[in-house]
């Protein structure tokens, strides 16, 4: 294990991940974080898991061995369906590696009011099944329904949400029959709570929405505690790097993290 005061090493397609970046720096702000946003490989939704597991080996390499993170986060939901047994079983003793589906699941599963629930979320998480196979052994009782909602990452990424365009994508996929009856949404995809707002108006707040952004803060807290990792002291600044510049992912750093945000470009190999 690194020393406690080490950086943890958080990672997405993108923008999404910025949402449990950010929840997890009002949690634990003694903590430095290493956030990774893989901008030039963003939407990962629409990509196979073979494809999907290479980069996130590449970058939590480049977290582990450049940036000696304590800890990885893989704040999307479509890489840590594609790879995170491949990279907790590759770390562990070693590093604690945390994905944002399971606290979801948990999330859901214990909240008796829901007994039925919709998932949304890219192409590739939907088809992995995991939210399926997950609710369905742990609690066979839950009925849900799965869909699909490809555009939306790539919408957000580009800035387009509260806007009509945004208000008419997610009125085509939230109108899906299945929808009309359920008690809780999973937003199952980091970029969704940017449209958390339009998805509560769709359903008059009479839908429980679900977002990992507090609930993955909450079990990275829970694991640095178990693991003597937290730090108490914060060492560095938080870091911000991304595999391609793009104005949306500058503009959202600073809606999440203010303007002493400094965006690096690498690119990994
Ligand atoms: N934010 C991501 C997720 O949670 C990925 C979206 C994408 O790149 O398609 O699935």
């Amino acid at each position: 294990m690194l020393p406690a005061n080490s950086p943890i090493g958080i990672f997405d397609s993108g923008i999404g991940g910025l949402t449990v970046a950010a929840a997890i720096h009002k949690l634990l702000p003694e903590e430095q974080l290493i956030y990774f946003g893989d901008t030039a490989h963003v939407p990962y939704g629409d990509k196979s898991e073979e494809l999907i597991r290479t980069y996130a080996e590449r970058i939590t390499n480049f977290l582990l061995n450049e940036k000696k993170c304590k800890a990885i986060v893989i704040a999307c939901n479509t890489a840590s369906a594609a790879a995170y047994s491949l990279l907790r079983d590759r770390y562990k003793g070693a590093v604690p590696v945390i994905n944002v589906i399971d606290p979801m699941i948990e999330a859901v599963i214990a909240d008796d009011e829901i007994k039925s629930v919709g998932i949304i979320a890219t192409k590739t998480t939907i088809s992995s099944g995991v939210y399926q196979e997950k609710f369905s052994r742990r609690k066979p009782s839950l009925i849900y329904h799965a869909l699909p909602t490809p555009l939306l990452a790539g919408m957000i990424e580009e800035g387009f949400y509260n806007n009509n365009i945004s208000t008419a994508i997610l009125e085509q996929y939230l109108s899906y029959p299945p929808f009309q009856d359920i008690d809780g949404l999973v937003l199952a995809c980091t970029h969704y709570p940017l449209i958390k707002n339009e998805i509560n108006t769709y359903f008059n707040g009479k839908v429980k929405l679900f977002d990992s952004a507090q609930v993955v803060a909450a079990r990275l807290q829970w694991i640095l505690q178990k693991e003597n990792l937290l730090s108490e002291k914060r060492c560095g600044n938080n870091h911000f790097y991304v595999s391609d510049f793009t104005e949306s992912f500058e503009h959202s750093t600073h809606i999440f993290f203010g303007h002493q945000v400094q965006l690096q470009h690498i690119t990994l190999s």
